[in-house]
Order: C-alpha cells, then sequence, then structure tokens
C-alpha cells in the first residue's frame, strides 16, 4: 500500500501589488526584483482575508469531491497564527462543515511545519488506511517597509487530502533531516513582521540543504540521478535556482545549467506571481510542477526540500501517480490567479497599515474578497467568519 497526497488545491489573496511599482518607487532597477530575486508580483490579503479564510478557500474543492465526513484530522500549518490558543483550523473545520468527530491541530515550525504535517499524515493514514487527512498550509509573509525583506512578503494557502493509494504522489517513507537553533528570521509574539538576516538566512538554507539532503542519501540510498524534479520550500524563485545548482554541483551531476534549470523551472510559475507564502510555498510550488509541466511525470520521481528558519529541514522524496492530470484543478487556479486585482502603490500602503484591531470593540469589515469565505467582523475579540 502507498500512502501520499490524493488532491491539492491553493488559493491566494484578491489583491497583489506588481515589484515593478514598488522598484519605481524606490528608484530601483526593476530587474533587481523580476530577475534578480525572481519575483514578479506578492499577494496582499485583503482586510477580510486572512490565513483562515484562504485556508478554508483552499480545502472547499477538495471537501467538495470527498465530503465533509470524509476527513479524519485537520492539521494547519501556518506562522501567521491568529490566537496563542485557539488553533486556526477549528475555524475552518465549521466553514467547511467537517465532522465533529474529526480532530484538529496547528502546527508551528516557521516554513517548515506544512512539511511535518504532511509526514505526520501519512503515518496516520499508514496507521488506518480508511483514513484521509487534510493537511493546510496557510501564511501571509510580512516584513517592515523599506528593508530588503519587503520584496519578499506574500501571501497564499495550500490544501491537501492524504490518503492510501493516492492518486497524484506518493510519498516514498525514507527522509533526511537537519535542525540547528540560528536566528536567521524569526518574529518574537509582540511583533506583526518577522524580523531577518537576510544574506545570511539564505547562507543556513543552503547548508542545512546540504546536511538534509547528506541525512537524506544515508537513509533512502538514492542518488541525485534517480530525481527528474526538485521542489524547494520558495522564499523567492532565485532562491530554488541558487540551492538547486548547490545541490547539483555538490552530486558532482553531469548535467549543463540549462538541465538543471529544466530540473525546477516548472515548480516557480505560481509563486513567482504570488510571493512567499512560507508554509505554503514549497506545495505551491508542486502544484505549479504538476499543472504547468509539458512532459508526462507519471512514475517520474521528485525530489523535495523544506526550510523553516530557526531552523528545520527535511528532503524527502516521491512518486508521480499515473493519471495524475485527471485530478488537478488547473482551470481553478489559472481563473483565481487571473481575477486578481493589481494595487497602487498609496493603495498597497493603505493595506499595509490596515488596522489590526485590538481594542475589543465591534468592528466591521468591508466585504471586498473574491473568495467563498470572509472574516466579517471582530467584536468582543472574537473573529467572525461567515460564507460569502
Ligand atoms: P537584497 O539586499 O535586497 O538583495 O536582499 P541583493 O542586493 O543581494 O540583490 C539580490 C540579487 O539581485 C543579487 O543576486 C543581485 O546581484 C541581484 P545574487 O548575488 O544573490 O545572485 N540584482 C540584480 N539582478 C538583475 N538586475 C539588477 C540587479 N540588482 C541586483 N539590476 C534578500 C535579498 C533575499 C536577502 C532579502 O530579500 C531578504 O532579506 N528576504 C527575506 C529573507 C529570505 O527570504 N531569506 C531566504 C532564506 S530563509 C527562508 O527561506 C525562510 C523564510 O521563508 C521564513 C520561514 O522559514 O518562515 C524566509
Amino acid at each position: 500500500m502507498s500512502v501520499g497526497i490524493d488532491e491539492i488545491s491553493f488559493y491566494t489573496s484578491s489583491y497583489y501589488f506588481d515589484l515593478r511599482t514598488l522598484a519605481e518607487v524606490q528608484n530601483t532597477d526593476p530587474e533587481k526584483y523580476y530577475v534578480g530575486i525572481g519575483q514578479e508580483k506578492m499577494g496582499m490579503a485583503a482586510p477580510d482575508e486572512d490565513v483562515v479564510t484562504m485556508a478554508a478557500n483552499a480545502a472547499l474543492p477538495l471537501i467538495e469531491r470527498v465530503g465533509p465526513d470524509a476527513v479524519s484530522t485537520l492539521m494547519f500549518a501556518t506562522e501567521t497564527g491568529i490566537d496563542q490558543s485557539k488553533a486556526a483550523g477549528v475555524y475552518v473545520h465549521r466553514l467547511l462543515g467537517l465532522n465533529p468527530n474529526c480532530r484538529v491541530v496547528e502546527m508551528k515550525q516557521a516554513c517548515y511545519s506544512a512539511t511535518a504535517a504532511l509526514q505526520m499524515a501519512c503515518a496516520l493514514v499508514a496507521r488506518d488506511p480508511s483514513r484521509k487527512v487534510l493537511v493546510i498550509a496557510s501564511d501571509i509573509a510580512r516584513y517592515d517597509l523599506d528593508t530588503p525583506g519587503e520584496a519578499t512578503q506574500g501571501c497564499g494557502a495550500v490544501a491537501m487530502l492524504i490518503s492510501a493509494n493516492p492518486r497524484l504522489v506518493e510519498i516514498d517513507p525514507e527522509v533526511g533531516n537537519h535542525t540547528e537553533d540560528v536566528m536567521d528570521f524569526w518574529r518574537p509574539n509582540y511583533r506583526t513582521t518577522a524580523l531577518v538576516d537576510g544574506k545570511y538566512s539564505t547562507k543556513i538554507y543552503l547548508k542545512s540543504l546540504k546536511r538534509a539532503w547528506e541525512n537524506f542519501r544515508v537513509a533512502s540510498g538514492r542518488r541525485f540521478d534517480e530525481l527528474s524534479y526538485f521542489c524547494y520550500h520558495l522564499p523567492f524563485t532565485r532562491m530554488a535556482q541558487k540551492a538547486h545548482q548547490h545541490l547539483a554541483k555538490l552530486n558532482k551531476a553531469s548535467l549543463n545549467a540549462e538541465q538543471i534549470e529544466d530540473q525546477i523551472a516548472p515548480t516557480l510559475n505560481y509563486n513567482r506571481i504570488i510571493g512567499n507564502s512560507y508554509t505554503a510555498s514549497m506545495y505551491i510550488g508542486l502544484c505549479s510542477l504538476l499543472e504547468n509541466c509539458r512532459e508526462d511525470l507519471a512514475g517520474q520521481r521528485i525530489g523535495f526540500f523544506s526550510y523553516g528558519s530557526g531552523c528545520v529541514a527535511e528532503f524527502y522524496s516521491g512518486s508521480v501517480v499515473a493519471g495524475y492530470r485527471d485530478c488537478l484543478h488547473v482551470q481553478r487556479h489559472r481563473d483565481m490567479l487571473e481575477q486578481r486585482e493589481s494595487l497602487g502603490y498609496e493603495e498597497y500602503l493603505k493595506l499595509y497599515h490596515y488596522p489590526d484591531f485590538r481594542d475589543g470593540e465591534e468592528h466591521e469589515l468591508p466585504h471586498v474578497t473574491r473568495g467563498r469565505f470572509r472574516l466579517a467582523a471582530i467584536s468582543h475579540h472574537k473573529r467572525e467568519y461567515v460564507p460569502c
């Protein structure tokens, strides 16, 4: 019996901000963003969108197909927590009408926690193959204005149904990990934006890739040339290009620069126009690969490198299942991305500074989102979510 990803769907905000506009305002060459970090647009959440509404929107097509009673556990990975106690997934559980017997838990370790959730979901399914576990990763990446991190903001959510005999990707049981206590990126409880040592974070990312890969090699016995495509954590798409060149070099791969690029290029399409979505990033990259790669991926093995600052990293692999193309939501994703609205600089600033209501008064939020769920109000310190 195999275990893995049976279905995948993602969602992002109704607004985006073009990095060309940011470059103009900053008097910077737009190529620094478009080419230098490989990002064109970043998702900006509307006042009535957050990790819960994006998560419910991402998961809706999966639940519409299998029915709300099919899910035994919902694992919600995020580092944009909206509450120190209550799991954000509990709101999603209600919005999707999941069964009261379905357990819900929230997981955190920077961008890595979706992978922890996926591995734990696979273990739960292996214990009882009749179960289906819904893994959702949802985040809003925010940095201070006028810092190097600003151009790497973004937001998005991804939902994956984990089951026995999956229709998309069978996950191999072997993994390689690397954990190290470092301060490359963090967000203390009292801050709404992340603190980051940018250049250092990219170095630690590459170091962790090497260590996790070496550990994976020992655990799995697999070679670099047994993997056809690679999904990397995508804080910005250029990071994956650097990472993959690094990994190919470490393995003395007999590939030219174009072949190395081809192994990751189809994973980058969506992230380039969404920005960093932390926990969701690598899995939106997987969606991009499955939906945009012209080659038939059936039977091909993919390498995954998940990285969460702080840091925990994991390398693992999985094989694409024959017939996967029949189970994708390509058109839905393309329509959703096309329908987004572009923001001018002043509108971007207005949204960036939109009040974070903390006074316990009643605050109704304007109906802006194009999604099926929205945050309607924050009242008496309670967040009120409704279907649209
Ligand atoms: P920066 O100082 O703005 O960028 O910071 P730079 O000056 O180094 O330029 C970036 C690249 O653009 C360089 O290329 C330049 O040469 C190039 P590189 O040397 O790197 O190959 N460039 C140009 N290219 C073409 N035309 C031009 C031009 N000008 C310059 N005209 C940095 C970049 C990534 C540090 C910054 O954006 C940042 O701090 N970002 C946030 C941190 C981050 O994303 N770190 C990634 C690793 S950590 C991670 O992935 C975890 C994370 O997702 C959080 C989590 O786990 O929860 C962040």
